[in-house]
């Protein structure tokens, strides 16, 4: 990743079940997500980012016997509700994948036509216990007083005659890939990952002969494709893998699937496995984030515990959820989803440090410079230190946000942001402009003024991945235009801000909450 040039960029969310509506864990990796997206396009790459809907599973077949419809018109119907979740959640994806579709089941073939040539799938009889919230079999080691601790319900004995993967072949590749570089993040994660592969890696079951839902294996097409080796090709489908598209040569090569830390295993030890027996290249990096809990307990669909996001963010804003999951929880760790610790961010950071500086800093522009943007003396600035620092600042927070989200530092990268809102907060505090201009000190007034704009406008910049919505309606007051458009190396520079532009005093940002 550069600055200076462009780059090819593809990110993945997990494509999600959609037996029940997104709560706000899955909400919490697709907006990591459009983050990154986002932060991305504004750079100048190229992006594609990729989400969808996982749909050939047995919990998606059963919630479509419950509502007492047919799976075809079940899954369209959840589909559409699910895509238009995250348009409405402002999550700006550039394709859907569905696994029902013509191209992602034309690329299951042909991987699984692949593997199949190179040897590496087997028929064999099986026996063992399958969880179908896991959708996988689990060992007893998984179990805990026979129960899945993540879902609270007795598995399932199955026994029938199965496709397998020859996952064991590939142990030292994947050994190999694990200790190469940051092919798997965070480190600890990776850790267990390595662990994992030195206790000998066990073939995989591939197809179900007792399921009639999904992909027919077109082997022996009595089977159908074992959902998660179904799922994972949609990284590849989405790019047009079945007919060797030329973005998969662009993407596929710096791909990046963000995960939650549940299924991290089948991204970063099936997923490359599958991939170098089909002959294609593990992706570039799997990033497994961890869980929102409440009380202490995963949030999840199954334990009845979810919370929506849509209604979350009808009450206090779209941009106020994505800085209250992206600023409290590291990214990789767990957190508990507290609202009173959201409110307290929406009072003191969101209103407070960045409400105010705009409201305090449009006031005075038009008290003080009949809402026009002055033109700042350059030179009683170089020998201001306030001032100099003030751009220093600004200038240093260009890189080491770049940096912070190559390493998905996304809490680190906000408190790097506020630490700069609140030092512009102080920079008017001392340099005080209403002293100025009750002394007329005109040029010392102008410059203060315009470089608590240049700062303002660097904000916006800067703030817009990760909050676009009220990063916008700021440069709009400060009437700057849009910013996904704007040439972003040439927009952080001090003194690119034109002057002789006319500030507006906009609403209210963040309003007291009932
Ligand atoms: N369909 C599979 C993924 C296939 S990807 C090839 C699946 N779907 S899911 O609907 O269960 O969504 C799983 C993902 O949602 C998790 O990996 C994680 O990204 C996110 N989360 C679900 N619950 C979560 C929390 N409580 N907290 C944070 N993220 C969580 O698994």
């Amino acid at each position: 990743m550069s600055l200076n040039k462009r780059d090819f960029f593809y990110i993945t969310t997990p494509i999600y079940y959609i037996n029940d509506e997104p709560h706000v864990g899955h909400y919490y990796t697709t907006t990591t997500a459009d983050i990154l997206a986002r932060y991305h396009r504004l750079i100048g790459d190229d992006v594609f980012f990729v989400t969808g809907t996982d749909e050939n599973s047995q919990k998606v077949l059963q919630a479509a016997e419950k509502a007492s419809m047919d799976p075809v018109q079940f899954t369209d119907i959840m589909a559409k509700k699910w895509e238009k979740t995250w348009k409405k959640l402002n999550i700006s994806f550039d394709f859907f994948i569905r696994t029902t579709s013509k191209e992602h089941i034309q690329s299951v073939e042909k991987l699984l036509k692949q593997c199949h040539e190179k040897g590496d799938i087997y028929k064999k009889e099986y026996e063992g216990l399958y969880c179908i919230g896991c959708e996988k079999f689990l060992t007893d080691s998984d179990l805990v007083d026979g129960i899945c601790p993540d879902h609270k319900t007795k598995p399932q004995l199955l026994k029938e005659e199965n496709y397998f993967f020859r996952l064991s072949k590939y142990q030292d590749q994947l050994m190999e890939l694990m200790r190469s570089g940051d092919f798997a993040l965070p480190e600890a994660r990776r850790n267990e990952m390595i662990e994992f592969i030195k206790n000998q890696l066990q073939d995989i079951s591939i197809s179900r002969a007792t399921v009639k839902w999904g992909i027919p294996l077109s082997i022996d097409p009595t089977h159908v494709v074992y959902v998660w080796f179904d799922a994972l090709i949609n990284y590849i489908s989405a790019l047009g893998y079945h007919e060797d598209n030329k973005k998969m040569s662009q993407f596929w090569p710096v791909a990046i699937h963000l995960v939650g830390k549940d299924i991290y295993r089948f991204h970063t030890i099936m997923w490359p496995a599958m991939l170098l027996s089909a002959g294609v290249k593990p992706p570039k990096q799997v990033f497994g984030h961890g869980f929102f809990t409440i009380n202490g307990e995963k949030i999840s669909k199954s334990l009845g515990n979810v919370i929506d996001p849509v209604s979350l963010s009808e009450k206090y804003g779209i941009d106020t959820i994505r800085y209250f999951i992206m600023r409290e929880i590291p990214f990789g760790k767990d957190s508990d989803f507290s609202i009173p610790r959201l409110e307290q961010r929406y009072k003191g950071d969101l209103a407070d440090d960045l409400g105010n500086l705009i409201n305090r800093s449009t006031n005075m522009l038009n008290k003080f410079s009949q809402g026009m943007i002055p033109e700042p003396d350059k030179e009683w600035h170089k020998n201001d230190k306030k001032s100099t620092k003030v751009q220093k600042d600004g200038e240093n927070l260009l890189n080491f946000l770049d940096k912070g989200y190559a390493r998905f530092e996304f809490s680190q990268i906000l408190e790097a942001l506020w630490n700069y809102i609140k030092s512009i907060n102080k920079y008017i505090d001392d340099t005080k402009p209403w002293v100025l201009k009750k002394e007329n000190r005109g040029k010392e007034l102008e410059t203060v003024l315009y470089n608590i704009m240049q700062s303002i406008s660097l904000i916006c910049l800067f703030l817009y991945p990760i909050m676009p919505i009220i990063a916008q309606k700021i440069y709009d007051q400060i009437n700057q235009g849009e910013i996904h458009k704007e040439k972003y190396l040439e927009k952080t520079k001090w003194f690119s801000l034109p002057t002789k532009t006319s500030v507006k005093k906009g609403e209210i940002l963040f309003p007291p909450l009932d």
